[in-house]
């Protein structure tokens, strides 16, 4: 799979590009401030339909083109992707309106989607695009909270799975109406009675969602191990890739939430949902008065969490910097490989200054990986940092104010 073309308009600081994209290497070199990232966040955009820098896709839309008095500003994402036997044209138009109210004019946002220049849900988009992204700040799914561990799951997921993707909006829908009616039912607005429906549904979904995170957890572990063993830490290190399903309320005395017993059980378990239904839904019941009282679910995939052990220590409180960055990387390079298992084909790969944080042998491993690749997009502020062989190798273009071309 690769990208021949993007385009932008009224997108962060391009009010217009066109950029034709090799196949390949593709390396955008400049100063600080110029759009280097701004164009692999529209990419990622596309691929997720999430900005990984912002909530508020709002933010994406250029701001000078929001100064004018227009009633209507539309930035806009176009892209034509080819794979091994189609090619499809994907569009995400980000729409700002001045909309008369009874407060006078106010603004308002939405999105418009389009595959092959028709209308779709965001949720179609998602899969014709497979991206892996390495951002400095991936460091935050090591140190961050447990949502960062979890979004990186799903994104990732969804990417290759449409039915995970599905089963997970699905699921966030049961939730939201599950916690509704525990409050009603703490405040006596509402009967017990009522809860099983929706309890069997949240099961029927979050089972689901416990296997597919298993089985993706168990490739990633098994694939970084041998990545991190033969080419990144040199034999020295081990790592473990371990997943904490909340099949199990983490207080009380008797139900000591126990993350090995948990990581344990969910592996022995991945390919039986009859199994993980039967257990998600007794724990379920058992929790209810627990779930009344607190008005909201307290177990099941949306309390999930996952962590790295390095030498059986778990990393976040005590890898150093640079065992965290060759985590990451193990991970990232277990994720391309796990995509290609699962589609046939390599994703597009996109990295953002990371090649400056690590030293030669991780480096020269990051490389080696984005020259077997497909498409890679590198973004540097200087080129010093990559050997004469790979530069030979890489189509540079040079980025300046928003504007991309190639060096003389
Ligand atoms: N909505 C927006 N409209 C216009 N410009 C924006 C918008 N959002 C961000 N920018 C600007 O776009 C410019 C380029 O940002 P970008 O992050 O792509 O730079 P970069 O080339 O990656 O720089 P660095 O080397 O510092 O990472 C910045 O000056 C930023 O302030
Ligand atoms: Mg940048």
């Amino acid at each position: 799979m690769h990208i021949s073309h993007l385009s932008l308009s009224n997108i962060r600081n391009y009010s217009r590009l066109e950029f034709s994209i090799p196949q390949g290497t593709t390396l955008l070199y400049g100063a600080n401030a110029q759009g280097k990232t701004n164009i692999l966040e529209s990419i990622y955009y596309l691929a997720t339909t999430r900005s990984p820098f912002t909530e508020h896709d709002s933010q994406m839309i250029n701001w000078e083109a929001t100064q004018f008095d227009d009633p209507i500003v539309v930035g806009r994402i176009k892209t034509q992707i080819t794979n091994a036997n189609n090619s499809h044209e994907l569009e995400i138009r980000l729409i700002q309106e001045m909309r008369p109210s009874t407060l006078g004019q106010q603004k308002s946002f939405r999105r418009e989607v389009l595959l092959d220049k028709r209308k779709v849900r965001l949720m179609d988009l998602i899969g014709h695009l497979r991206i892996v992204m390495f951002l400095p700040s991936d460091i935050q799914l090591i140190t961050g909270s447990p949502a960062e561990r979890r979004r990186f799951l799903n994104i990732t997921l969804c990417q290759i799975d449409p039915i995970y993707c599905r089963t997970l909006s699905n699921y966030n829908k049961v939730l939201e109406q599950r916690n509704a009616l525990l409050r009603q039912i703490n405040e006596g607005l509402s009967q017990k009675e009522l809860l099983p429906v929706y309890s069997d549904k949240l099961v029927e979904y979050g089972s689901q969602i416990f296997i597919k995170r298993a089985q993706f957890i168990q490739y990633i572990d098994q694939k970084a191990q041998q990545i991190h063993y033969e080419s990144i830490s040199n034999e020295k290190e081990s790592i473990r890739f371990i997943y904490h399903p909340r099949l199990k309320p983490k207080r009380g005395k008797d139900s000591l939430y126990n993350k090995e017993e948990m990581h344990d059980w969910i592996r022995t378990h991945q390919n039986d949902e009859l199994k993980v239904n039967e257990f998600y839904s007794e724990m379920l019941s058992v929790n209810q008065n627990h779930d009344i009282m607190r008005g909201t679910t307290t177990i099941g995939p949306h309390r999930d969490d996952w962590e790295i052990i390095l030498n059986q220590r778990p990393l976040a409180p005590f890898g150093s910097r640079g065992q965290q960055r060759s985590a990451l990387l193990a991970l990232k390079l277990a994720e391309i490989d796990w995509m290609k298992s699962q589609t046939n084909e390599l994703p597009i790969l996109l990295l953002d200054e990371v090649v400056a944080e690590l030293d030669e042998i991780r480096r020269a491993s990051l490389l080696n990986t984005v020259i077997e690749s497909n498409q890679a997009i590198l973004t540097a502020t200087e080129l010093g940092m990559f050997s004469t062989s790979f530069l030979e190798q890489a189509n540079q273009f040079h980025v300046e104010n928003g504007r991309i071309s190639k060096p003389n």
